[in-house]
């Protein structure tokens, strides 16, 4: 049976700040950030937008009434998470009004939590061909005021509909796993921002891809050179690159993977680090950016979870593919509201504040599809507009 994406969409906030502003308010060279992460902008997440609002935005961005009355589980991937118990899904569930009798979870294991999401959701289709699994990645990346990862920050989420005979793309069954009990990159509940060793996690990130491609090739006898294009997670387009240069072994096919890489990091290089979402954010821009791919090609993906887990996999193009996409997003992007230095440390670290009886004030107006309105009793009220 082929399983796979049926449909894929992206959300993130409204407010973007320029990473050359953030350069020149840390006494950075600007080229640090453009030419040595690749990265040009970050999308910065008010009080009011969280891993809800965003993912479920991405989903009501593809769902139909249809699909909402089919799928039978909800699955977010997050490291974001706004409570240690309740499944953000749950709240996402409601919000989307889909149909009761689903399951709704949530699956964390730092960026790598979606594609453990997605292989899921492929084992439950392959047992009840007829439904459809909501999988959503959704995170806000924080490290902080003037923190070494300040520029890898940002926020987004996206939203694949998997199903059987999928529209997009058809999964293979190639998946490799590795399993590293490392600290590279964690986040202890009594922190606010992550803790990072940040050197050591971008050597474990190439590591872990050149071991686990070792094994993957040596278990499926497939090659790089037998994809059309590579995604891998991208913290900053930067390791992405590296990643792909560590494992292309002959000129033509580093050279041909390169052109598609670059498409496939136009989105991430203005929205930042979305951490389990990053990888399938490049995928939605390799297809919507890409004039050379067609159907049939096969995609190759690095999946890289700090801690750490990681996953190779791919999957194959279905004929019509690209009418299935939004061909105008990064105009969309290019319309966010571009925030000064000040705006972005104010409404990025802004934090909500609770009386004795765990209720906010009303919070901000916010015209996006989802907001949260208020926390109530320690209850998080959220709105649709
Ligand atoms: P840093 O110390 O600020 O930067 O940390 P740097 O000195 O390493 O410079 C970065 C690059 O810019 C270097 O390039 C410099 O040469 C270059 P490289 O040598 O590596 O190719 N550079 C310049 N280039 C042009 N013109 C200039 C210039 N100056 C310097 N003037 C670091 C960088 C990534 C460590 C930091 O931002 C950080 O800690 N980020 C967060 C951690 C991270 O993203 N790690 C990635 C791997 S782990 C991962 O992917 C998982 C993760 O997503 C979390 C999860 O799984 O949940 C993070």
């Amino acid at each position: 049976m082929n399983i796979g994406i049926d449909k894929i969409g992206f959300a993130a906030p409204d407010f973007v700040l320029d990473l050359a502003d953030l350069a020149q308010a840390r006494s950075a060279d600007p080229n640090k950030f453009k030419i040595g992460l690749l990265q040009s902008e970050m999308a910065v997440a008010p009080v009011t937008q969280d891993i809800v609002t965003l993912g479920a935005q991405a989903a009501a961005s593809i769902l139909t009434e249809e699909d909402k009355a089919t799928i039978d589980m909800v699955i977010v991937g997050t490291e974001s998470s706004v409570d240690q118990s309740k499944a953000a899904a749950v709240a996402i569930h409601g919000l989307l009004g889909i149909q009761p009798f689903a399951r709704s979870i949530e699956m964390k294991e730092a960026c790598y939590g979606a594609t453990a999401g997605l292989s899921l959701a492929k084992s439950h289709i392959n047992q009840f061909p007829d439904s459809k699994v909501l999988v959503i990645a959704s995170d806000i990346a924080k490290y902080g005021i003037a923190s070494g990862g300040e520029p890898t920050q940002g926020a987004g989420a996206v939203a694949m509909l998997v199903t059987a005979d999928p529209r997009i793309m058809v999964l293979n069954n190639d998946n490799v796993c590795q399993t590293r009990d490392i600290y590279d990159f964690w986040r202890p509940n009594y922190d606010k921002y992550p803790r990072v060793d940040g050197k050591f996690s971008t050597e474990q990130y190439t590591d872990c891809l050149t071991t686990t491609f070792d094994h993957y090739q040596a278990k499926t006898g497939q090659q790089l050179s037998d994809f059309a294009a590579m995604c891998l997670h991208i913290p900053f387009s930067k390791q992405g690159l590296k990643g792909l240069q560590a494992i292309a072994k002959d000129e033509e096919t580093l050279t041909r993977l390169s052109d598609r890489f670059r498409e496939a990091i136009v989105y991430n290089k203005v929205v930042g680090n979305i951490y389990t979402g990053s990888i399938f954010l490049s995928l939605l821009s390799l297809l919507e950016n890409s004039r050379a791919l067609k159907a049939d090609d096969q995609v190759l993906f690095y999946s890289y979870g700090s801690g750490a887990v990681c996953e190779i996999f791919s999957g194959r193009l279905v004929e019509g593919y690209q009418e299935h996409l939004e061909m105008d997003r990064l105009d969309k992007l290019n319309q966010r509201t571009r925030l000064s230095m000040d705006q972005y440390e104010q409404i990025f670290f802004e934090e909500i504040e609770l009386d004795e009886t765990g209720t906010s004030a009303d919070l901000p107006a916010d015209q996006s599809p989802f907001a949260l309105a208020k926390i109530q009793d320690h209850r998080r009220i959220y709105i649709k507009n």
